[in-house]
């Protein structure tokens, strides 16, 4: 797990950001896993204005997102299939046939759950998937005490995660209980796995992940199990490791290297 510790969101953001735009120049008909949250709105503003300037294309890529709740049609104001077109998919030239959201609303969510991972394996894999972390450590829906080799399921959500999230829903809406989400062993097949923290409420999460015992209570520990994370943080996400000047001093003898390359 490489660890990146930065000054602020907006450099976060940026590092992100550039990662998507090398895997672009690699492969531009990338499979890219993507998320919803508030952490990776920053990035997202990044890949749009390199999108406007024409500095790359998304034409070619095809998007699968994490999770979706369940209950909410794809044009609830709350879904993150609605999320996803308002904060980035509307502002692209990706094809919206091909961006990809689990059905919160499917008849029979069993079945649309195996559907799901057919789809992602029939695209040939995620090659560069985004997360965000949940203060309970979950990546996707995937709660603690969720199991570190999950596929695509139904999960319910916890009161943390309830109440964290209760602020986009007025008070009088319904709000859902159970999601459909990425397993962690869905999540673990992507080859380049990007988590972004930022801000002081997820520093017990990112210590538990980068430092913890890999274990269902902290979900997101499973990526210690990842060949090629990358997690990129701010100094406030960054303030419970043990040792941060050692990931500082690491990626400054990365960067070395590369200028030398
Ligand atoms: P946040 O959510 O970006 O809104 O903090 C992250 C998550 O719960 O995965």
């Amino acid at each position: 797990m490489k660890v990146v510790i930065l000054d602020d969101a907006h450099a976060v953001a940026d590092y992100g950001a550039d990662l998507f735009r090398e895997q672009l120049r690699k492969s531009p008909a990338s499979v890219f896993g993507l998320a919803t949250g508030s952490t990776p709105l920053l990035l997202y503003k990044e890949l749009i204005k390199s999108n406007r300037k024409g500095e790359l294309s998304f034409a070619e890529v095809t998007s699968f997102n994490l999770d979706e709740y369940m209950g909410l049609a794809p044009d609830h104001p709350q879904s993150y299939r609605h999320f996803m077109n308002r904060e980035f998919f509307e502002h692209v030239d990706i094809d919206p046939a091909n961006t990809h959201v689990p059905p919160g609303d499917a008849d029979n969510p069993l079945t649309a759950c195996g559907e799901y991972e057919d789809k992602i394996r029939a695209a040939g894999g995620i090659d560069i998937q985004l997360l965000g972390i949940g203060r309970n450590g979950h990546i996707g829906f995937n709660e603690p005490t969720s199991c570190l080799v999950s596929r695509t399921r139904v999960k319910t959500l916890t009161v943390e995660t309830i109440e964290d999230n209760a602020r986009f829903f007025s008070e009088d809406e319904f709000q859902p209980q159970l999601s459909i989400t990425m397993g962690i062993g869905t999540i673990m097949e992507a080859r380049l796995v990007v988590l972004l923290a930022t801000g002081e409420s997820k520093a017990a999460a990112i210590k538990a992940m980068v430092e913890g015992p890999v274990s269902a209570w902290c979900p997101a520990s499973a990526l210690q199990m990842h060949p090629s994370t990358v997690v990129i943080v701010d100094e406030a996400a960054a303030s419970k490791l043990t040792n941060p000047d050692f990931f500082k001093h690491i990626e400054a003898q990365n960067q070395a290297l590369l200028a030398r390359l």
